[in-house]
C-alpha cells in the first residue's frame, strides 16, 4: 500500500492563516489559540500515561460544586492556568475548578491582555480512572473593561453570542482539537509522534440526518414530561434505525454526535431545575460550535448562546445536536403546552423524531 505524504496544516499554521478573517486583527487571539493548544498538548501527555504514573486517583479536595476533584482535575487546572495567565494575550479566566474568577497580571487585577478564558479543563472526570475518553472545553471572550483598567464581574459574565472562539480537546482514541472563531468548525488531530495538531476535519458540519440519542437514563427518569415524551419517541423508532449512546464525558458524547449525527440531552430534573452542565464553559462554547455546524442547542425554551449568565457557575438545561431533533424536542415541548406559546413545530415537522 502506498503511503500518502501529503502535509495537512498545522493547528499553528491554520490559525496563522486564518488570523486576517478576525474582525478586530492584532496577534493577540492568535497567539492566546497557540497557548491552548500548547497546554492541551501537556494535558494529553498526562492523561496517556495516566495508568503508568500516580497521576489517577481523587486529588482529596472537591470544588466549589462540591465535586470530588480527581488529580488530573487538577492537573489540568494547573496546567491551562499557567500557560494562559503568563502569555500576554489573556486578562482574566474562569474554571470549573475554581471558586472564583481569576484575574491576570503581576497585580493581580487584570490590566492588561485583551481577551477572557472561561474553561473546563477536565471534562468527565468520572471516565478518567477507567481509561475512556475524557476533555477540555474553552471560550474566550474579549474584555468589556478598557484596558489599564482592572477586570469586573462583568467581564466574565457575557452571552455565548460574545464569544470571539471557542472549541473542545477530545482525548480520545486520537487526541483532537476541534473550534471555531465564526467562520465554520474545523478539527484537528495530534500525531503524537510529531506532537503536533494537523488538520484532519475540515468545515465540519453535523451530517443531514442524525438517529443517536445521548441521555443519562437515570436522569431521565426524572426529567420533564416533554424530554420524556422525546425520548420514548425515540426508543419507538429503534427500528427506524434510532439508537442510544451515551458515555458520560460531555465532549466525546457530543463529538460523535457532531460526527454521526445525534442529539445530547442533559435536562432538567425534579432535584436539579437548572440540569447539571455549566453555561459558561460547557454549554455557550458547544453551543457555538454546533451552529457553526449547522446545529441547534436550546435549554427549555431559549436558545443557549443568547442567555445571559448571572454567576460563573451558573447552570443550565442542554440539549444540542442536529437541528431538526432539536426541534423534534421542542416541538413535544410545545405539544405538552397543548399547542400554546412557543416552540411550534416547524411546518412538517412531528413530536417524534422519525428521520
Ligand atoms: P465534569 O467532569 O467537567 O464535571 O463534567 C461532567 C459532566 C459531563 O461531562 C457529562 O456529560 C456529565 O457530567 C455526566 O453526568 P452524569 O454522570 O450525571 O451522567
Ligand atoms: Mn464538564
Ligand atoms: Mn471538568
Amino acid at each position: 500500500m502506498a503511503l500518502e505524504m501529503t502535509k495537512a496544516p498545522t493547528f499553528g499554521e491554520f490559525i496563522m492563516d486564518r488570523q486576517a478573517d478576525f474582525p478586530f486583527v492584532s496577534g493577540q487571539l492568535t497567539r492566546l489559540l497557540t497557548d491552548l493548544g500548547v497546554a492541551a498538548k501537556i494535558v494529553n501527555q498526562q492523561v496517556n500515561r495516566a495508568g503508568l504514573t500516580s497521576i489517577l486517583g481523587a486529588s482529596g479536595a472537591t470544588n466549589i460544586q462540591d465535586e470530588r476533584q480527581q488529580k488530573l482535575d487538577v492537573f489540568a487546572d494547573e496546567a491551562f492556568m499557567r500557560i494562559l495567565s503568563s502569555g500576554k494575550s489573556v486578562c482574566g479566566i474562569g474554571s470549573e475548578e475554581q471558586e472564583h474568577f481569576v484575574r491576570c497580571g503581576e497585580d493581580g487585577e487584570g490590566r492588561q491582555g485583551k481577551y477572557i478564558v472561561l474553561i473546563d479543563p477536565l471534562d468527565g472526570s468520572s471516565n478518567i480512572d477507567v481509561n475512556v475518553s475524557i476533555g477540555t472545553i474553552f471560550s474566550i471572550v474579549r474584555r468589556l473593561t478598557p484596558m489599564g483598567e482592572p477586570l469586573k464581574e462583568k467581564d466574565f459574565l457575557q452571552p455565548g453570542t460574545s464569544q470571539v472562539a471557542a472549541g473542545y480537546v477530545l482525548y480520545g482514541s486520537s487526541t483532537m482539537l476541534v473550534y471555531t472563531t465564526g467562520t465554520g468548525v474545523n478539527g484537528f488531530t495530534l500525531d503524537p509522534a510529531v506532537g503536533e495538531f494537523f488538520l484532519s476535519h475540515p468545515t465540519m458540519t453535523f451530517p443531514s440526518k442524525g438517529s443517536t440519542y445521548s441521555i443519562n437514563d437515570a436522569v431521565k427518569a426524572r426529567s420533564d414530561r416533554p424530554t420524556q415524551d422525546f425520548i420514548d419517541g425515540c426508543r419507538d423508532a429503534a427500528d427506524a434505525g434510532f439508537r442510544g449512546r451515551y458515555i458520560g464525558s460531555l465532549v466525546a458524547d457530543f463529538h460523535r454526535n457532531l460526527l454521526h449525527g445525534g442529539i445530547y440531552l442533559y435536562p432538567s430534573t425534579i432535584d436539579q431545575p437548572q440540569g447539571k452542565l455549566r453555561l459558561l464553559y460547557e454549554c455557550a462554547p458547544l453551543a457555538w460550535i454546533a451552529e457553526e455546524a449547522g446545529g441547534k442547542a436550546v435549554d427549555d425554551g431559549v436558545r443557549i448562546m443568547d442567555k445571559r449568565p448571572q454567576s460563573l457557575h451558573e447552570r443550565s438545561p442542554f440539549y444540542i445536536g442536529n437541528r431538526h431533533l432539536v426541534e423534534a424536542l421542542e416541538a413535544c415541548r410545545w405539544a405538552r403546552r397543548g399547542g400554546q406559546g412557543r416552540n411550534a413545530p416547524s411546518k412538517g415537522l412531528t413530536p417524534a423524531p422519525i428521520p
